[in-house]
């Protein structure tokens, strides 16, 4: 994105972002897809377990044992990986979780995945020269991407999970702290799949200048021609801009924004930078009002941004979200699920499901037809004899018969009559 200012990406100094390299090559323990291409990416099993998480012991014994099953299975001692493991995957998830409680990191964890999978480009087919999410961004050649200034922080903070859950990818995590961040945030459930496979090293990466830039000479020509090269299309790349509402732009980063407001001068999280949102650790549809509105100088507005409001197609979109919050979430979490899996290689293809609720069989429909014999009318011969019927005691098949209780109580007594005389015989 337009980040004037190829600023460092490190806050702190004594963070070398080469580190994230490190584990692939130094503490490798692979094992050999069965498939095994040239596409089969190279995964760690480091293990370090710095953080308290909800998962077991025995949970994760069972994901290593699978591991080292598959590794039996293939013959081999090089390379994983079935992509990431879905007990693991649910482990990470809720750190991810306890994370973002305690470190307001939720606008920082969306921009990661974007970064990561906004890569895209559907013209080229062979994974990984195609980009997208695949885990790249973890390399310090593509951190160093102006575009991805301050990123490094974020994964700064998720190291640590991916130290402890190996069995998940580095692409998967990135979509994962994403959406939970979404979701955390009040945001929309993200119909999200996982089993994204990995890059396995530097050379892999995608060349700088595919993501958008904040201030283009024609802001919307440039976002078509960005979102487009991505196979998205207008109403996705405003549901998608929606993520502004969370987060800050700092001017030392991006080059964008103030370099703090009142909204911002006190955190959460570091202090500073220029929010699009008063309240810019909550998702909702606000980013659209506050930008139809710009009331508020301390709210920040891309050129980008404005032009959402500014170009007819766009605007059709960016006036609804402004106006019907539910439209803006069901479109977002849409639009989201589909970012997080472009340019992605799935393994298995059909991707890994960690919501419970999702594999829960859907009742079928009920429908009448299906326990009905087949004959929906009376046929005409059986309609005349009906109505013969009714007529010879007063009535119609439309119009039933008054109760008449001198009639029925004659009917009881000849009927109890004849019983007797019956019972006579
Ligand atoms: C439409 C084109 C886009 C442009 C030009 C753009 C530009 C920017 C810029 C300049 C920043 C400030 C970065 C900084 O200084 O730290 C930023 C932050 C952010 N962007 Fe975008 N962005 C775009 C699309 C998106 C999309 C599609 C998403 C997610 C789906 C997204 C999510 C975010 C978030 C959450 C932040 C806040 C990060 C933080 O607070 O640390 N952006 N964006």
């Amino acid at each position: 994105m337009a980040e004037r200012i190829a600023s460092s990406n490190s806050l702190n100094s004594s963070f070398s972002p080469s580190a994230y390299r490190a584990p692939a090559v130094t503490r490798s323990t692979s094992l050999l897809l069965p498939r095994s291409s040239s596409l089969s990416p190279k995964c760690h099993l480091s293990a370090s377990r710095s953080f308290v998480s909800p998962l077991s012991d025995r949970a994760l014994n069972r994901a290593s044992l699978k591991m080292s099953q598959q590794r039996r299975a293939t013959g081999s001692t090089t390379v994983m990986c079935a992509a990431s493991d879905p007990v693991q995957l649910k482990g990470a998830k809720e750190d991810i979780k306890e994370l973002l409680k305690t470190t307001f990191s939720h606008p920082i964890m969306v921009r990661l995945g974007w970064h990561d999978a906004g890569t895209y480009d559907k013209n080229i087919e062979e994974w990984p020269q195609r980009g997208g999410a695949n885990g790249s961004l973890r390399f310090e050649v593509e951190l160093k991407h102006a575009a991805n200034a301050g990123l490094v922080n974020a994964l700064k903070l998720i190291q640590p999970i991916k130290d402890k859950y190996p069995g998940v990818t580095h692409a998967d995590l990135f979509q994962l702290a994403s959406a939970a961040a979404i979701e955390e945030a009040g945001g929309p459930k993200i119909p999200m799949k996982y089993g994204r496979v990995d890059v396995s090293g530097p050379e892999q990466c995608p060349p700088e200048g595919k993501l958008p830039d904040a201030g283009p000479p024609s802001p919307a020509q440039h976002l078509r021609d960005v979102f487009y090269r991505m196979g998205l299309n207008d109403k996705e790349i405003v549901a998608l801009s929606g993520a502004h509402t969370l987060g800050r732009s700092r001017p030392e980063r991006s080059g964008w924004g103030k370099p703090e407001t009142k909204y911002t001068k006190d955190g959460p999280g570091a202090p500073g930078g220029q929010s699009w949102t008063v309240q810019w650790l909550k998702f909702d549809n606000s980013y659209f009002r506050d930008i139809k509105e710009k009331i508020d100088e301390d709210l920040l507005v891309l050129p980008t941004d404005a032009a959402l409001f500014e170009d007819p197609s766009f605007k059709v979109y960016a006036e609804k979200y402004a106006e019907d919050q539910e439209a803006f979430f069901k479109d977002y979490a849409e639009a989201h699920a589909k970012l997080s899996n472009l340019g992605a290689l799935f393994d298995p293809p059909e991707g890994i499901s960690i919501d419970d609720e999702a594999k829960a069989p859907t009742p079928e429909p009920f429908v009448a037809a299906q326990y009905s014999s087949g004959e929906k009318e009376l046929s005409n011969s059986m309609k005349q004899r009906l109505k013969a019927e009714y007529e010879a005691i007063g009535g119609s098949p439309d119009t039933p018969l008054k109760s008449n209780y001198f009639l029925n109580i004659m009917l009881v007594i000849a009927g109890l009559a004849i019983l007797t005389s019956l019972l006579g015989n």
